[in-house]
């Protein structure tokens, strides 16, 4: 049988296949409409919130010509006591040609995956993998460096924040230690997972050394109690100040939603500097092209 093209991690996918899935995303910059997937069906299904990401997914899908059928999961049957496996069961008996989760629960595309003939396509699973966040992170510093993933090859970003709990954060340490960069985390202790990369508490300490410096939310939802003294106090170490960039030519991202002057301050969203409404138009094209790598495969 035909093995679907899933995508859970960005470990799924080779250096050749992530570059030829941004070339193709670059394709899409225009934001035309085109029919590379009429006719194809794709069910997203989210079972955490979400603004950004399901909207992006949603765009991106009905931009290539998609059905696109949304679960409304608070509506759904597991509210009524139906197991995953059994909303997978009934999910896969609609054919659909993709179906693209959401999951508070790491490893939930690897269960669904197993349920289903259709790819599976990770949107953030619990603390564990968000890949075409990664990806398309890794796309707009593509851009930034000269369009070239060569010119990535040793510049220095900064991951900020609550890295411990951050799929986005174990996503791009994956796939931008891949593609050359060097990784510093950067984070009160009890953010900070056990790592081999070089880490500081110090944010000031290295801010003249990094090329981009990456923000990340306080992950609350995933705290089971009060972990750091208050978001204050943690601003006044790790939010992103004009002060800490100077005048340097530097690349500021967020995956969003950012927490305003706890992660970033408002000066510094303003800056050219700051690319994360890049990010967002970015995102579209990347889940173009993603989709299309795993439902044409
Ligand atoms: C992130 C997520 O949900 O993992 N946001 C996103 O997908 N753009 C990060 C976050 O929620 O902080």
């Amino acid at each position: 049988m035909h093995t679907p093209r899933h995508l859970l991690r960005t470990s799924d996918l080779s250096i050749s296949q992530i570059q030829s899935i941004l070339l193709q995303a670059q394709t899409y910059k225009d934001m035309r409409h085109r029919e590379n997937l009429k006719n194809k069906t794709i069910i997203t299904i989210f079972f955490e919130n979400s603004t950004r990401t399901l909207s992006s997914f949603e765009i991106a899908a009905k931009r290539l010509s998609a059905d696109v059928v949304r679960l409304d999961v608070s509506r759904s049957s597991t509210t009524k006591g139906e197991s995953m496996s059994d909303t997978a069961a009934n999910l896969n008996a609609m054919k659909p040609n993709a179906i693209i989760i959401r999951h508070k629960n790491a490893g939930a595309g690897y269960y669904l995956k197993s349920q289903v003939s259709c790819p599976i396509i990770n949107a953030g699973d619990g603390a564990h993998a968000h890949p075409t966040q990664a990806m398309l992170d890794l796309l707009t510093l593509k851009e930034h460096f000269g369009d070239s993933f060569s010119n990535l090859k040793g510049k220095k970003i900064a991951i900020i924040g609550d890295i411990k709990n951050s799929r986005v954060a174990n996503s791009n340490i994956e796939l931008l230690t891949r593609f050359g960069l060097e990784v510093i985390l950067v984070a009160p202790p009890h953010f900070l997972p056990p790592t081999t990369l070089p880490t500081t508490t110090h944010l000031r300490d290295i801010a003249k050394e990094v090329d981009v410096f990456m923000s990340l939310r306080t992950q609350t939802e995933r705290h089971d109690k009060q972990i750091y003294g208050s978001l204050k106090d943690y601003a006044a170490q790790y939010c992103i100040t004009a002060d800490i960039l100077g005048d340097r030519d530097v690349v500021v991202l967020h995956p969003g939603p950012v927490h305003r002057n706890i992660d970033i301050d408002d000066e510094v969203l303003r800056d050219p500097r700051c690319k994360v409404l890049e990010q967002v138009t970015n995102g579209v094209c990347v889940r173009m092209a993603v989709l299309e790598f795993c439902i044409c495969a």
